[in-house]
């Protein structure tokens, strides 16, 4: 099926048509899914979420009889908020990340083992974080389960991306958040919720060299079909958060703060992978898989440009806010001074 993708370059649709996954491409990654279960499993040290919560702060709400939430109980700031909610919301929705991968990657051997392990960790990253910010009281806990309640209903529906889509896919996304949850902690300006979001992001990259590595398989066994997936992803790239209530108004909040922006997208997610893949330097493509990498090429350099405005547009926008409060700062001393 042909896909519409937006270039950065042109600002206008492309149509691309995927090549779809060849046949018996699961079956002969298979082995190496196995070898990078193994690695993961040797790696991935066990951890428990209760250890990074402050229990001794935690309080009852009114329905026991104690007091309900109010804004001015919560430590974080309005971005951290923002940051913390969005993390949160979008590791809830993992009944639909675990159907879409287990769908695409099927039940069996070590696919299956693999899907029913990373959806265990997933898992983990919803319970650490909700327990954190209820026993806090770090946002709004009515708004939160309102907000999961919808996000979860309507779930969360890659659309119709082939095996290899949802690898390279996943490849970029593990990276993404584990990108934004590192910078979250350091936005929270709380010790304990910063360990946490570490010890969070470092599952997060775990998973992302688990994805990449099947990617890097991938591509000796079908270069021209991951390389169009690859291309494809890269283009079309959307956080699986993008249907969640308030997604873009708190995007955008993470991005003036430097959480998750272009330039991060670009630089600390987007190149490292696609450096891994040797991408750029490949030999054997043939032509669809030349025009998928040309594709990828042109868009990068939009994504760079846009990324270099943004930033430079919020350094602007910095400084204003910065003039403006140190006016506001002299206008208040001269008027003390007057009294
Ligand atoms: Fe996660
Ligand atoms: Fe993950």
């Amino acid at each position: 099926m042909a896909k519409r993708l937006w270039t950065a370059t042109e600002g206008a649709p492309v149509t691309t048509t995927p090549i779809s996954t060849p046949a018996h491409l699961l079956e002969d990654l298979e082995p190496v899914v196995a070898e990078n279960l193994d690695r993961h499993l040797a790696l991935a040290q066990e951890w428990h979420p209760h250890d990074y919560v402050p229990w001794s702060e935690g309080r009852d709400f009114a329905f026991l009889g104690g007091e309900d939430y109010a804004p001015e109980q919560s430590r974080l700031s309005s971005t951290a908020k923002a940051a913390m909610f969005t993390n949160l919301l979008t590791e809830d929705n993992l009944p639909s990340y675990h159907r879409e991968i287990a769908t695409r990657f099927g039940r069996d051997g070590a696919w299956g083992t693999w899907v029913g392990r990373w959806t265990a960790e997933e898992n983990r990253h919803g319970v650490a974080l909700r327990d954190y910010l209820v026993v806090t009281r770090g946002v709004d806990p009515v708004e939160l389960e309102r907000a999961r309640m919808d996000y979860m209903t309507s779930g969360y529906d890659s659309g119709d991306k082939t095996a290899l889509e949802a690898v390279a896919y996943v490849s970029f996304q593990e990276l993404a958040t584990r990108v934004s949850h590192r910078n979250t902690g350091k936005v929270t300006g709380d010790p304990i919720a910063d360990k946490l979001l570490a010890r969070i992001a470092k599952d997060e990259n775990l998973h992302m060299v688990f994805y990449r590595n099947i990617v890097a398989a991938a591509l000796d066994i079908a270069p021209d079909a991951t390389m169009r997936a690859i291309a494809d992803e890269v283009i079309g790239f959307e956080m699986p958060g993008a249907t969640m209530a308030g997604f873009r108004r708190n995007s955008i909040i993470i991005a003036k703060a430097g959480i998750y922006d272009l330039r991060l997208h670009h630089d600390e997610v987007l190149m490292p992978v696609l450096r891994h893949w040797g991408v750029f330097e490949r030999d054997g493509l043939g032509a669809e898989g030349e025009q998928a990498r040309d594709d990828l090429a042109r868009f990068l350099e939009a994504l760079d440009t846009q990324a270099t405005r943004f930033v430079e547009r919020r350094a602007e926008t910095r400084a204003r806010v910065a003039a403006n409060a140190d006016q506001e700062k002299a206008a208040r001393l001269a008027a003390d001074i007057a009294t």
